[in-house]
């Protein structure tokens, strides 16, 4: 069964085949009305279930109309609705949905409900952003990057801020499509120590450094995220904001990396807080080509679920 839950579960040479199949899907697609069909269908006939505890745009709206360029269709399914949220277990939910749909779609809190999720279903299981990873959203990064600068492999990736969930899942992809990966934040906010020694244990030299002047040095890429996610406390912002604002990507940060580095952020943003309106739409930024991307990777994802 082709689940993909997450980027450091899934073989490097199955990651390079759908970024190089979402490139190819882009580029056929250049000049087309969103709502027309691809010329291939590889999903027609399938049905697609979405499933969101909790709330998103980019997710849900690249996947609906991504599947629907495939030729399938799809329902998309709000967590609190379903029994799901009121006691039914994960496991019977999985096999009751497994009788209706050919994939399933899960943004949830805990990784275990995924893993539950992809344990008990008969279909394919795509991890749509959990507490812990964000895997479709680095590979809608990996198209960006090599759209605008070629090759990902052995550059200079640093991530600054919270080390959450999108980070989680950049460590993986360091690790498996080997670039270097330097992390700068406050202690507390550290990537998961697993994380880290995954992507080393690949040979890709991973850093974490408390300076983020001296962190972006020969930067290729700098990578920031909210400083307080979904599944963050309110409690936690006000600290939060206090022990993060010295890694705000602003133009002084941007003017230690190298000239032509780009800047991502999976959005949603909080403008001039963890990147200031001038990164966010200035030159090296590439935010909305992400978003775009999500579509496309994900494309690629849905397929090789499918075996298509
Ligand atoms: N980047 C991302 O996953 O956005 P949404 O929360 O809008 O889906
Ligand atoms: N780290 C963020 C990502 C949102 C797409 C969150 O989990 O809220």
């Amino acid at each position: 069964m082709n689940h993909f839950l997450d980027i450091h579960k899934t073989s490097p040479a199955d990651l390079r085949q759908m970024i190089d199949n979402a490139h190819a899907m882009k580029q056929a697609r250049k000049g087309q009305p969103k709502g027309t069909a691809d010329t291939a269908q590889p999903l027609a006939g399938q049905m697609v279930a979405l499933i969101f505890e909790k709330p998103s745009t980019r997710t849900r709206v690249s996947f609906d109309v991504g599947v629907r360029q495939l030729g399938g269709q799809t329902m998309v399914l709000s967590g609190s609705d379903m029994q799901l949220g009121h006691g039914e277990t994960i496991a019977d939910t999985a096999r009751v949905l497994s009788r209706y749909v050919d994939l399933i779609m899960i943004r949830t809190f805990e990784e275990e409900t995924l893993l539950e999720m992809a344990e008990y279903a008969s279909v394919p299981v795509i991890n749509g952003l959990t507490n812990r990873t964000h895997p479709c959203q680095i590979m809608a990064d990996i198209v960006t990057f090599e759209e605008h600068r070629g090759p990902i492999t052995g550059k200079k990736v640093v991530w600054t801020g919270d080390g959450n969930n999108v980070c989680a899942s950049f460590l993986h992809a360091a690790g498996q499509f080997g670039f270097d990966f330097t992390f700068t934040g406050p202690a507390p906010l550290d990537p998961e120590r697993e994380w880290i020694d995954f992507a080393r244990a690949q040979g890709v030299n991973v850093e974490v450094e408390r300076d983020p002047i001296k962190a972006v040095a020969g930067a290729d890429l700098i990578v920031t995220d909210t400083w307080v996610s979904m599944h963050d406390p309110e409690s936690a912002k006000e600290r939060r904001h206090n022990q993060l604002r010295p890694y705000q990507v602003n133009e002084e940060l941007m003017r230690h990396a190298n000239p032509d580095a780009l800047f991502m952020h999976c959005l949603p943003a909080h403008r001039n807080d963890e990147a200031t309106s001038e990164i966010m739409d200035g030159p090296h930024s590439v935010v909305f080509d992400e978003a775009e991307n999500r579509l496309h990777a994900q494309k690629a994802i849905l397929q090789w679920c499918l075996g298509k």
